[in-house]
């Protein structure tokens, strides 16, 4: 549903909001739930548009998911019979349905998968998940826009990863999950959703060890039962709230977060002269003075997450200095900039870098969200502007953030949802 977010910028946030549960858990162990045929129930699943659409891929797979959006509960029940091929409409719609192959490989020993498009962040290749599957014995067949992988027995492999990828090293772990003897994978993505992930297995009875390190082993055992299981909160989420308190001089508490997930942010938000105060599972982020210049440098987890640059970036557009930004993940991930610079924002791209040279004021304009963190940065921006701007293209919004305007109105912000005419 397209439509655009309307705000009267200048208001401080003040109170409480609660975060749900992470979207880059929930994809990944949507997935792995095909790894058990029978009924597996998800809790703290929120109501994205990415949740609906992976949903819709599972169905095409044959097996059948039940949404309570109040409960924030999933069923997902994968019987013996799954088809193999994932519908090419709804894997160019969303990268993460890629995510289905290993499980499918695993379960049935042939997944057929729409190549997964690019997006405006990035290219976003796939050589890492293919090298992978190849490793475990998986013949790969590309052709036609589709990806083909048989494998009649998955094999346990040692896997070097170039690059550590959250989603090659979230497929290979689900397709070794249920492979002959061990596997190995080193150089691993070590996000808090990688765990996450790691943990539903587990849970299903499965046996990996060594997520949150460099270094994952996962011992294939024949088969994974059903269980329930809670998804961790979104620490994206999280830290866009935090950075709106941050943004517009207020104090916020935000609820329901693991506060570990969050030490780049927290260390950068108090470099930028914002008070943090962590508790056990809340953070309260002020300001009372000005925003200080600082240096960001993007990196894998547990370095600063790419997700947050450009909601970080729209806090330094109005810091006193100047500020750099270095984006080390992705090679197009500025697409912002451009919608940044319409409300008065001074910054130059150089590179990977961007350089904020940080001014007084932003004004309100109509922009435009080109993916899902540039349209969250494009909110805060606005929340901290003089005058209205009006963000369309909030599709891409609503892909990550669930109820978004909802809980910023519920912090003061003179915010609204106008439909596109
Ligand atoms: C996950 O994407 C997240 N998505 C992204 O969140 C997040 O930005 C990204 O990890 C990095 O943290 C989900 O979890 C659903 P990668 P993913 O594979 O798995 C290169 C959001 O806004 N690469 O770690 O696609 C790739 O080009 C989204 O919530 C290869 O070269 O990220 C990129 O430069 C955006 N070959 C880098 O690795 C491969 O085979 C990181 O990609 C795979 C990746």
């Amino acid at each position: 549903m397209n439509g655009i977010i309307s705000i009267e910028g200048g208001v401080p946030l003040t109170g409480r909001v609660r975060v749900e549960g992470a979207k880059n858990a929930c994809l990944p162990i949507m997935a792995a739930a095909l790894l058990c045929a029978g009924r597996v129930t998800l809790r703290e699943i929120p109501g994205l548009q990415d949740v609906y659409t992976m949903c819709r891929v599972l169905k095409a797979l044959g097996a059948q998911t039940a949404y309570n959006a109040a409960e924030r509960t999933l069923l997902i029940e994968s019987g013996s019979r799954l088809a193999a091929e994932a519908p090419y409409d709804l894997v160019r719609q969303m990268r993460a349905s890629f995510l289905v192959i290993g499980p499918l490989l695993a379960r049935t020993g042939r997944a057929r998968v729409s190549l997964p498009g690019g997006c405006a962040i990035g290219i976003r290749p796939i050589d890492l998940h293919l090298k992978g599957l190849k490793a475990l014995g998986a013949e790969v067949i590309i052709g036609h826009g589709f990806i083909e992988t048989v494998a009649d027995k998955l094999r346990g492999e040692r896997i070097y990863l170039d690059f550590p990828s959250v989603g090659a090293t979230e497929n290979i772990m689900m397709a070794a999950a249920l492979a002959e003897g061990t596997t190995v994978i080193e150089n691993a993505a070590e996000e808090p959703e990688v765990v996450d992930l790691a943990r539903f297995i587990n849970a299903m009875g499965g046996r990996v060890s060594g997520a949150g390190t460099d270094t994952i082993r996962i011992q294939g055992v024949s088969s994974l039962n059903c269980t329930d299981y809670t998804v961790i909160p979104d620490r994206i989420e999280a830290g866009t709230f935090m950075l709106s308190a941050a943004i517009t001089g207020g104090l916020v508490t935000v609820e329901n977060v693991i506060p570990a997930h969050l030490t780049p942010l927290i260390a950068k938000l108090k470099e930028a002269g914002c008070e943090v105060v962590e508790e056990a599972a809340q953070i309260q982020v002020s300001r009372a003075g000005p925003i200080r210049a600082i240096d960001v440098k993007t990196l894998p987890y547990p370095g600063f997450p790419t997700d947050l640059q450009s909601p970080m970036m729209a806090l330094l557009t109005l810091a006193t200095g100047t500020s750099v930004i270095t984006e080390t993940v992705f090679e197009n991930r500025f697409m912002h900039v451009n919608e940044l610079r319409r409300m008065g924002a001074h910054i130059k791209i150089e590179g990977h870098c961007a350089v904020i040279s940080g001014r007084r004021k932003l004004y309100g304009a109509p922009v435009k969200a080109t993916d899902l963190r540039a349209g969250a940065a494009l909110v805060l921006a606005g929340l901290a502007a003089q005058d209205r701007t009006d963000v369309s293209a909030i599709h891409h919004l609503d892909r990550g953030y669930w109820r978004f305007t909802e809980k910023l109105a519920g912090l003061g912000a003179k915010i609204k949802r106008l439909e596109q005419p």
